[in-house]
């Protein structure tokens, strides 16, 4: 019985092929392992009366050295087998892909530039929340009790506490600022700011926008004047004509609206300028009294301008973008457009 099991398992581990190192270890495990074939047949043998053990054990002996010998063949055989060539690296004198460099997002290339124009005329970057409470929104900025922005139509409330809110522009940041210094004030703000309104072309329920202002003792309208014509010359050229027209802001008093000579028709009329000639870029004004001594600064003593624009606003005049969407769509064949634009370096009028 034995000796035919011996003589069926040499028969199986001669058609065994090694060739690779899986097969080399599977022999192993089913012959000459602790719990391979030749160690269950070791097991049996111990139970075999003597006479039985002296015939059998030189085949079982011989079957286990055979079984060892093939192992250690094949373990040295496959050791010695070369390492997979080394591929050829093709020709190295052909040009190579480029790699493909990502781009700045329009509205932070407007944003560089606009801060850098600020920052070389002295103003520091001021931040603020973009969840505040109806005082920094609102309140602090002189807007009457019921004025229509205070509106769920128009701000966003948070549902788990409603004294707080999205911010629905970055004027709020000159109440946080104008509480935590004390004049000379020169700051700017930049970032996202939300209004409760219908995605479109034209308008959108989050965009962004900066605000600036400037504290002093003796800031006149014409501080403000000098500093928006400067702007609208370093960030659209030399030669743009721009006007101030009256205006109303709850925050400033007397409060205007800058206009710029339209960029598509050199203020001839199209459609963008709805044929006017003029586009708003910015709204600005002189700091109402109300907002300085609602930040504990005395009317008496100091005076200061504010403006505010979207940038948005400004991305689309700059790069003639006409659909407010695209700042938010993430579409790679619009952003590739601005590869390598960079918004800080190109101030030119500072450069003189
Ligand atoms: N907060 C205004 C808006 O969202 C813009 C603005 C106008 C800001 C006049 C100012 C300012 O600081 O003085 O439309």
């Amino acid at each position: 019985m034995m000796m035919d099991h011996i003589a069926r398992l040499r028969e199986k581990m001669n058609t065994i092929v090694i060739e690779d190192k899986a097969t080399l270890e599977c022999f192993r495990q089913d012959f000459i392992g602790k719990k391979g074939s030749i160690a269950n047949l070791f097991e049996a043998f111990k139970q075999l009366p003597i006479a039985a053990k002296k015939a059998i054990g030189p085949a079982l002996n011989g079957l286990k050295s055979e079984a060892e010998k093939k192992f250690k063949s094949a373990a040295s055989a496959l050791e010695a087998v070369a390492p997979p060539a080394i591929q050829q690296p093709g020709d190295v004198t052909l040009p190579a892909f480029g790699a493909d460099i990502g781009s700045l997002h329009p509205l932070t290339i407007v944003q560089n530039k606009i801060i850098s124009i600020f920052q070389r005329m002295g103003f520091n970057l001021a931040e603020g929340s973009e969840i505040v409470g109806d005082w920094h929104n609102f309140g602090a900025l002189n807007f009457p009790e019921n004025h229509p922005a205070r509106d769920l139509q128009d701000t966003f409330f948070l549902q788990l506490n409603p004294a707080q809110l999205l911010r629905t522009h970055t004027t709020s940041v000159q109440i946080s600022t104008c509480t935590a210094q004390r004049p000379p004030i020169r700051s700017i703000a930049v970032g996202r700011v939300f209004r409760n309104e219908a995605i479109s072309a034209r308008s959108h329920c989050f965009f962004h926008q900066m605000d600036g202002m400037y504290i002093h003792t003796d800031i006149t309208f014409s501080d403000l004047k000098g500093t928006i014509y400067h702007f609208v010359e370093a960030m659209f050229g030399e030669a743009t004509k721009l006007r101030f027209r009256a205006s109303y802001f709850p925050f400033t008093e007397p409060s205007a609206e800058v206009d710029i000579h339209c960029r598509l028709c050199q203020g001839k009329g199209c459609t963008v300028c709805k044929h006017s000639g003029w586009v708003e870029i910015l709204g600005a004004g002189m700091i109402d009294p109300n907002v300085l001594t609602n930040c504990h600064i005395d009317p008496e003593q100091y005076s200061g301008f504010a403006f505010g624009m979207g940038i948005e606003r400004i991305a689309m005049l700059l790069y003639q973008i006409d659909d407010l969407r695209l700042f938010s769509e993430n579409h790679l064949a619009f952003l590739r457009q601005f590869k390598g634009c960079f918004g800080f370096s190109d101030a030119a009028v500072f450069a003189k």
